[in-house]
């Protein structure tokens, strides 16, 4: 699962090379609004690798996109995540400005649930949003989430949506 590719899009398992990207990409603060803030260099240097050392732990996390023209286009992927006190596995997306509004993300969450729900056959994925990002709220929809409730994190309401495994669908093998 170190690589796979979408019709547009290229992934590849989070590694040190995607830390100037990452930087660059946390640091606008557009695409950072509904991910917590604008995050520092050092910041992201930590989030870096932490979100590796998800990957040795689990075996899935992260990954860093690219349109096929080779160019960094964003990041994405599924990680646990604890929600009230629950370890859930979420499904995260982010892409830069200039990429906003070509279906980018929908297509990347389309294959997401895909490898969360069919291929590590988890019984759900969660998105959790911020209320008013409308944008990522209809990504989750079109992606066949649907919203569960409201929960207060990091000191505001967020929204939690989830997608659930069709029990009828054997895991397909590896
Ligand atoms: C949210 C984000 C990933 C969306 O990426 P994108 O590639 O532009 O999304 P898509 O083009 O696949 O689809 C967006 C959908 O939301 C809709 N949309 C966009 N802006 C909207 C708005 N303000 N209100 C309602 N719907 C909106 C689009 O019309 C589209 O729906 P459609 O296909 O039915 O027309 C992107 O804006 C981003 O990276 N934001 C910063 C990081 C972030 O917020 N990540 C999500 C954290 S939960």
């Amino acid at each position: 699962m170190d690589h796979f590719t979408t019709s547009r899009l290229t992934a590849e398992r989070l590694h040190e090379d995607h830390l100037a990207d990452l930087v660059a990409l946390h640091l606008d603060a557009e695409v950072s609004r509904y991910l917590g803030g604008v995050r520092s260099a050092e910041v992201t240097k930590v989030y870096l690798a932490v979100n590796m050392g998800h990957w040795d732990r689990y075996g899935f996390g992260l990954w860093a996109l690219r349109t096929k023209d080779g160019d960094f286009a964003g990041r994405a992927g599924i990680r646990h995540i604890a929600v009230d006190d629950l370890d859930e596995v979420e499904i995260a997306y982010a892409f830069k400005r200039t990429l906003w509004g070509q279906g980018l993300a929908s297509e990347i969450a389309d294959v997401l649930t895909g490898i969360g729900l069919t291929r590590l056959a988890l019984p759900s994925l969660v998105g959790l949003v911020y209320p008013d990002n409308s944008a990522s709220r209809r990504v989750l929809e079109k992606s066949g989430f649907t919203l569960e409730r409201s929960a207060m994190r990091r000191g505001g309401e967020m929204v939690i949506y989830r997608a659930l495994r069709d029990q009828s669908s054997p895991p397909a093998r590896a």
